[in-house]
């Protein structure tokens, strides 16, 4: 009983002593958010959906010569302050516009504050529809390119996944990143 006591009150001191914003930061920690596992994308895609295991792709090595983990803004570029986006042309925006933090895992459990993770389609939409985030699907002049290109889900897509894959397989034939051209590596119908 009265070690019960004496606990209770130590207890009761503890909670005393830390501030509030302390206790907030505990509790956001606890259930602090994770990025998702393996995602199901291009669910109206005609060829078939794809299986994305993004928890690979952040957890083991997959940069282009297989030495190193990829940053969170490589595929979601948007994450990081403006003035960090435009160090890799054609990369100007940030969202929200004047964010000041890059996102990292550790970023998306442990702020609170942190902005929410877009989805690709948030601005990335699909052909003749108005993107959620944008006025219009954002449009990109690719070097070597005469016109722009019209950045909807296909084309951003196949852009970072399929260029990085393609120059996967320059450095090493005999990696299972799906290139390019390798459509049903990558688009799967749903087994009948
Ligand atoms: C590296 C994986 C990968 C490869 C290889 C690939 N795709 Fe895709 N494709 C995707 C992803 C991811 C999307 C976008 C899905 C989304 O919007 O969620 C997509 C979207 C599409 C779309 C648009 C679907 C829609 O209506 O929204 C078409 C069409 C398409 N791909 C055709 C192809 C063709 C043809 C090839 C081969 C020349 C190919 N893809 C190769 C991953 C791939
Ligand atoms: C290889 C590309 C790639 C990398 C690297 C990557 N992601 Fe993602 N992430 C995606 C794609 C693609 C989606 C699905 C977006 C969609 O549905 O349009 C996604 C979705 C997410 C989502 C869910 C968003 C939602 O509301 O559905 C979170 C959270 C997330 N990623 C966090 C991270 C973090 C944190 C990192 C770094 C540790 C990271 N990602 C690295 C490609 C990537
Ligand atoms: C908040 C809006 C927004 C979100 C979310 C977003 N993008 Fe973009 N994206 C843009 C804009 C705008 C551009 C044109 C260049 C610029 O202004 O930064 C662009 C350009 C691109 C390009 C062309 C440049 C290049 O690197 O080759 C690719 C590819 C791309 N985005 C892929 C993605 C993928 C994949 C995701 C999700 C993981 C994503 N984007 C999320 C707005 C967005
Ligand atoms: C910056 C480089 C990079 C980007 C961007 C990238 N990948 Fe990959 N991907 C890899 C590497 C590296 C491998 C595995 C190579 C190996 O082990 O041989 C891989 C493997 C894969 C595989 C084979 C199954 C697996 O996970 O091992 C699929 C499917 C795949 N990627 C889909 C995608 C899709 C879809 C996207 C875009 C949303 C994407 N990848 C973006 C580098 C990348």
């Amino acid at each position: 009983m009265k070690v019960l006591t004496i606990l209770a009150a130590f207890i009761f001191a503890i909670f005393l002593v830390s501030s509030t914003p302390t206790i907030t930061a505990d509790v956001s920690a606890q259930d602090g958010k994770k990025p998702p596992e393996v995602i199901t994308l291009g669910a109206e895609a005609k060829l078939g959906s794809i299986k994305f295991n993004h928890l690979d792709h952040i957890t083991k090595n997959r940069s282009v010569d297989g030495t190193t983990q990829l940053a969170c803004v490589e595929c979601h570029h948007t994450a990081q302050p403006a003035a960090e986006a435009v160090k890799h042309p054609p990369h100007k925006t940030a969202w929200p516009a004047d964010r000041t933090t890059t996102l990292t895992a550790e970023l998306l459990e442990k702020d609170p504050n942190a902005p929410a993770v877009n989805v690709c389609r948030d601005c990335h939409a699909r052909a003749d529809t108005k993107p959620k985030l944008l006025p219009e699907i954002p449009q990109v002049k690719f070097e070597g390119s005469a016109d722009v290109t019209i950045m909807t889900n296909q084309q951003a897509f196949h852009h970072n996944c399929g260029t990085c894959h393609d120059e996967v397989a320059k450095k090493r034939p005999d990696t299972t990143a799906p290139t390019s051209k390798k459509c049903m590596q990558c688009h799967k119908k749903a087994a009948a």
